[in-house]
C-alpha cells in the first residue's frame, strides 16, 4: 500500500522558536519515515502581509536549514519553497472561481488582518484560505499537521475541493487536519502571557537562533513568585510551564527533584531556573550551530531547495495533469 500524503507549511515571517519546535517541527520529524511527507516554506502567503523580500530572502533560507537542523531529512521528505511550485499558482487560480468573496470575507484570519493592516487589505489576504487550499491539494495530502488557528482553513479546502469534485469529477481528496501522537504541546510565553510566538513577547520566547548567554538571560527573567506554602500545591501557569520546559529538555531525575521539592515547598526557583537554563543551552546549542552551518554553505543549501523543489514539481503536476483533464483544458 502506499503511503498517505502528509503535508504541512510553515510562514517566514521570522525567526523559529521553541514553540514552533515542539508544537510542529517535532512532529515532522517523527512522521518523515511512516508518511510520504511534503514540507515547504510559505513565502507567497508571507508576502500578503511581509511585502519586504530581501528580509523574506534570508528568512526562507533559515527557515529550510532550521528544519534539517531540528532533524528533518531532504532525501526523505520532500522540502522544498513554495514560488519554487508554480503548478501551485495555476491550482490556485482554479480554486479561486470556487471560492466566493462571502466565505472570504468571513473568515477569521482575514478579519484579524484588516484589523492589523488597515492599510494593506490586498487580495492575496482575502484569498489566502485559496492557496493553502491548492498547497494542499496539489499534492493531494490528506493529512495536515497544524495547530488549532487553522482549522477553519482546512474546512475551506474541503469545501474547495467537494466543489472542485461536484463540478469537474472526482479528482481531488479531502484533507484533515492531523494531530501527530496523541499530547499537542502549548509552550507558553516564559512571562506566563500567551504563547511563545515569532512576532509578540519576543524576550519571553526562545528562538532556536538565541545565543546561549540570551538563552540564560531569558530563562532567569522567568516569571517565578516566592514558591507554594502549602504541600502538593497546583501549580500556577507560569510555573507549570517551566516544568513542561524542564520536562521536554532536562533529565527525569532532575525533573523529578524539583515537582518533589517543589510539594515540599522548599523548591528553589533560582536554581531550577539555573538548571533550565543549562539544559536549554545544551538543546539548543546543537540545532542553532547545524542551522548556522547550512545556512552559510550556500551551495548545499541551493542544493537541497532544488531537490525539493523538483520532488514537489513531479508531485504536482501530476495532479495538475488530471485537474486540466477534468476540466477539459487539454487542447
Ligand atoms: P507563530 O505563532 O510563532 O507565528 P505559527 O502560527 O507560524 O507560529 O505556527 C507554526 C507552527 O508552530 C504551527 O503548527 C503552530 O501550531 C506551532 N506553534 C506556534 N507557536 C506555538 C507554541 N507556543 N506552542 C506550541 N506550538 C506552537
Ligand atoms: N497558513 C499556515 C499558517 O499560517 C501556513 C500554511 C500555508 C500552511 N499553506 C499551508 C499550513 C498548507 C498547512 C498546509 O501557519
Amino acid at each position: 500500500m502506499s503511503k498517505e500524503v502528509v503535508l504541512s507549511g510553515i510562514r517566514p515571517t521570522g525567526f523559529l522558536h521553541l514553540g514552533n519546535y515542539f508544537g510542529a517541527m517535532r512532529n515532522y520529524v517523527r512522521m518523515q519515515d511512516e508518511f510520504n511527507c511534503y514540507f515547504f516554506v510559505a513565502n507567497w502567503h508571507a508576502l500578503t502581509t511581509h511585502p519586504d523580500t530581501k528580509e523574506l530572502q534570508n528568512s526562507v533560507h533559515r527557515v529550510i536549514a532550521e528544519n534539517i537542523a531540528c532533524g528533518l531529512d531532504p532525501e526523505k521528505v520532500a522540502l522544498y519553497v513554495q514560488s519554487d511550485v508554480p503548478e501551485i499558482a495555476e491550482l490556485y487560480l482554479y480554486l479561486n472561481t470556487m471560492a466566493y468573496k462571502g466565505e472570504l470575507e468571513k473568515t477569521t484570519t482575514f478579519k484579524d488582518k484588516v484589523r492589523q493592516q488597515p492599510d494593506n487589505v490586498n487580495a492575496g489576504l482575502l484569498t489566502y484560505p485559496v492557496l493553502m487550499a491548492a498547497d494542499i491539494l496539489i499534492h493531494r495530502a490528506v493529512k495536515v499537521p497544524v495547530g488549532k488557528d487553522q482549522e477553519q482553513h482546512l474546512e475551506m479546502a474541503r469545501n474547495f475541493a467537494e466543489r472542485f469534485n461536484h463540478r469537474y469529477g472526482d479528482v481531488l481528496p479531502s484533507p484533515q487536519a492531523f494531530n501527530f501522537g496523541s499530547e499537542l504541546v502549548k509552550i507558553m510565553s516564559l512571562d506566563g502571557n500567551g504563547k511563545m510566538s515569532k512576532s509578540e513577547n519576543q524576550m519571553n520566547t526562545l528562538f532556536l537562533a538565541d545565543d546561549d548567554d540570551l538563552i540564560r538571560k531569558k530563562i532567569m527573567k522567568a516569571k517565578t513568585d516566592s514558591g507554594p506554602t502549602e504541600t502538593n500545591s497546583a501549580k500556577p501557569d507560569y510555573i507549570e510551564n517551566i516544568f513542561t520546559l524542564l520536562k521536554l529538555v532536562s533529565e527525569e531525575s532532575i525533573l523529578n527533584k524539583f515537582e518533589t521539592d517543589f510539594n515540599n515547598c522548599v523548591i528553589r526557583y533560582g536554581d531550577l531556573k539555573k538548571q533550565l537554563a543549562e539544559d536549554m543551552v545544551n538543546f539548543i546549542k546543537p540545532i542553532r550551530e547545524k542551522a548556522a552551518d547550512i545556512q552559510n554553505n550556500k551551495t548545499l543549501l541551493s542544493k537541497i531547495i532544488h531537490q525539493g523543489a523538483e520532488k514537489a514539481r513531479a508531485s504536482a503536476s501530476a495532479t495538475l495533469t488530471e485537474v486540466r483533464n477534468a476540466m477539459r483544458l487539454n487542447y
